[in-house]
């Protein structure tokens, strides 16, 4: 059964990638640690939308669990030919005040797990010759981003990852696209310990940054940023001095990370 797999599917915008795709009639896979929510998405989905919905609930950071998920979706014949690799986190905060461990694990997350399951699922699409691919960046992945470091580079591994293979496989069928949101209303904020959306004003919604992607896909598009002032903000840091880049943000979330009363991210050891 053909089938497309949302990884981060419990929640934010790869729960609106759920329900809309569910709603155009793909079957699903989604993927989560949150097992009650995908258990209680799933049936809902498949009720609405007589489609089939299976849940693989496992933390993506385990030892080998990009390898178990792919065994899991091979072992029920699920062909996956829509894969979104969507879960991901973000920290903020001066660099040596995070807990290392959960640094590690975001990098881990947003980009070793990004990289394994892009490369097991490509390669049964290019067998079969066809298959998509969205890999969920950021538009902070266009600048160093001083106080959020490790995500932002993370994330312009993503960017630079995704951008790359997208014109490697395109010629052979596969549609890739490199997916950039800006701040979209999510718990992507609370995830990484800020206490609201810095930096940009307008904050979008998950159905809205979702319909940006799929009409960027539609159009052959191979890279999207979501919102106008995101894709001005991410032109211009483009185009500008490094160091007058990384200035400006420094200087609008400095006062930011000093004020927030709780630390972005303390291990239950250090606390
Ligand atoms: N919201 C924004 O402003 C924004 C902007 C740019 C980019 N993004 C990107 O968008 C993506 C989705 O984030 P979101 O905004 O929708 O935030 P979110 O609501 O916090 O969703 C994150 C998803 O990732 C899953 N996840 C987290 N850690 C996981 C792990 N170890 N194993 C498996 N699943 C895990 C979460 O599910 P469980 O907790 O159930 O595991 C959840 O479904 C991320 O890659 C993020 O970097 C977000």
């Amino acid at each position: 059964m053909k089938a497309t797999l949302i990884t981060g599917a419990s929640s934010g915008i790869g729960e609106a990638f759920a329900r809309r795709l569910a709603a155009e009639g793909h079957n699903l896979v989604l993927v989560a640690r949150s097992e009650d929510k995908l258990a209680a998405l799933c049936d809902e989905l498949m009720l609405e939308h007589k489609i089939t919905a299976h849940y693989v609930a496992i933390d993506l950071n385990d030892y080998q669990a990009d390898l178990r998920l792919f065994k899991e979706t091979v072992n029920h014949d699920l062909d996956i030919n829509f894969l979104i690799n969507n879960a991901g986190f973000g920290s903020m905060g001066y660099f040596a005040d995070l807990d290392l461990d959960r640094e590690l694990s975001m990098v881990n997350l947003n980009v070793m797990v990004l990289v394994a399951l892009t490369h097991r699922y490509l390669r049964l699409m290019v067998e079969e010759g066809e298959g998509t691919i969205i890999n969920v960046s950021s538009a902070a992945s266009f600048q160093p981003l001083p106080f959020m470091a490790a995500y932002a580079a993370s994330k312009a591994f993503v960017t630079s990852f995704t951008q790359a293979i997208a014109e490697e496989y395109g010629p052979k069928g596969i549609r890739i696209l490199n997916f950039c949101p800006g701040a979209t209303d999510t718990g992507f904020f609370d995830a990484a310990g800020m206490e609201e959306p810095v930096m940009i004003k307008g904050v979008e919604e998950p159905e809205d940054v979702v319909e940006t992607a799929l009409n960027a896909l539609e159009k052959g598009k191979t890279s999207v940023i979501s919102g106008w002032k995101n894709y001005l903000v991410a032109k211009a840091a483009q185009i500008s001095p490094d160091k007058m880049v990384t200035a400006s943000v420094a200087k609008v979330l400095r006062p930011k990370v000093e004020s927030q009363s709780r630390p972005a991210a303390v291990s239950d050891e250090e606390e």
